[in-house]
């Protein structure tokens, strides 16, 4: 095994890649990974030296605290192949950043910045053929932490285990989504961790989602913890809508996810000259939106989800479609044109986002 090194870490390269055993033309979201992972491991107050391996399974404790109190937080970004063959991060500085925000409020260590940056960088060139070209393909990127200590007690974890692997993926929704508004459960709860990328989070929706899903939805749409009448997001993607031709989105908060890809998308609909209105968004204007047909699309953006158009909304057992949303001109598709074109190099990157490797 050939050993090479960083600033930070070891490089054990693998002997037999995979590479060949993977069909491009069928990725399933999710479900293949690249060759190598990276690994760095945290005790006695500081971070150890990190190593790049190929890609495998953990042996931990069955008495490691991420078992039982649940701290894991985690990240998603993507690379895309550009027009010109090359492979850029997408905006990575500010899932670096959110990581560590998530860190902090699960009394986890942040992981320094230029570690992180770095170990992204390694690990995305050394796999840069796994980097798909298709239209809607992109390598995503997984970066967690977990509590790896062996402790029964209930208290903030001493040691922790870092870790980034990859995936070349496919389309997470594929065609529109029919989502529900939830009413009832919860997923986020102010003063609680609803803004952090934590596990938890994500383990509360499944049970309400598969309530969501036997009633033929493909996802919800929460509303906040105390009336459940505004908007917040959808789990896995913040929410939009256009009303009046303009767009309208939550105001992010403690209970909803500051998204990279919601940011991204804010910024180039203001690029485009698109009305922008960030604010409390109640289910009550939702409704006579539709009602009326003011509101005309409505799309979640996320990274794993890109911008996925909605095609109808539930809302108390009614069902409202919606009336752009397979327009070619619809504002989502300008969007997605906008978004994508800057991601793959072929439109301007004026903003700076692409972290070419
Ligand atoms: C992402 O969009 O990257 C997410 O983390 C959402 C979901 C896949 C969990």
């Amino acid at each position: 095994m050939m050993i090479e090194t960083s600033s930070f870490f070891d490089i054990h390269k693998t002997e037999t890649s995979r590479i060949n055993q993977v069909d491009f033309d069928n990725l399933e979201f999710g479900r293949v990974f690249s060759d190598h992972m990276f690994l760095m491991e945290y005790e006695n107050g500081e971070w150890m030296r990190g190593k790049i391996e190929p890609y495998g399974p953990f042996t931990m404790s069955p008495a490691s605290m991420v078992f039982h109190y649940g701290q894991a937080i985690f990240e998603g970004m993507k690379a895309y192949r550009m027009a010109d063959g090359g492979v850029s991060i997408f905006r990575p500085g500010k899932n670096i950043e959110r990581f560590n925000l998530s860190a902090k409020r699960m009394c986890m260590p942040e992981v320094p910045e230029d570690i992180f940056m770095e170990a992204l960088a390694t690990l995305v060139e050394l796999d840069k053929e796994w980097v798909p070209g298709g239209d809607e393909s992109s390598l995503y990127i997984r970066p967690f932490m977990i509590a790896t200590d062996s402790y029964v007690g209930v208290k903030a974890s001493e040691k922790y285990a870092f870790s980034i692997f990859t995936c070349p993926v496919g389309a997470y929704y594929k065609g529109n989504v029919s989502v529900k508004v939830e009413r009832n459960y919860t997923r986020a709860t102010p003063g609680g961790t609803g803004y952090a990328k934590a596990a938890g989070n994500y383990a509360g929706s499944l049970y309400p989602s598969r309530l969501a899903r036997e009633e033929g939805f493909d996802q919800l749409i929460w509303t906040d913890a105390i009336e459940h009448e505004y908007i917040e997001e959808s789990g896995t993607m913040n929410a939009m809508f256009v009303l009046n031709g303009g767009l309208v989105s939550p105001a992010t908060s403690d209970t909803i996810l500051n998204g990279v890809t919601r940011d991204s998308v804010l910024t180039i609909a203001r690029d485009l000259g698109i009305n922008v209105d960030i604010r409390k968004v109640a289910v009550s204007e939702l409704r006579s939106g539709l009602e009326s047909g003011s509101i005309t699309e409505a799309f979640g953006v996320g990274t794993a989800a890109t911008i996925k158009p909605i095609a109808e909304i539930g809302i108390d057992g009614i069902h409202y479609p919606l009336k752009h949303v397979n327009h070619a001109k619809s504002v989502a598709n300008q969007l997605l044109n906008e978004l994508d074109g800057i991601r793959r190099g072929k439109i301007e990157d004026r903003h700076a986002w692409n972290i070419p490797i």
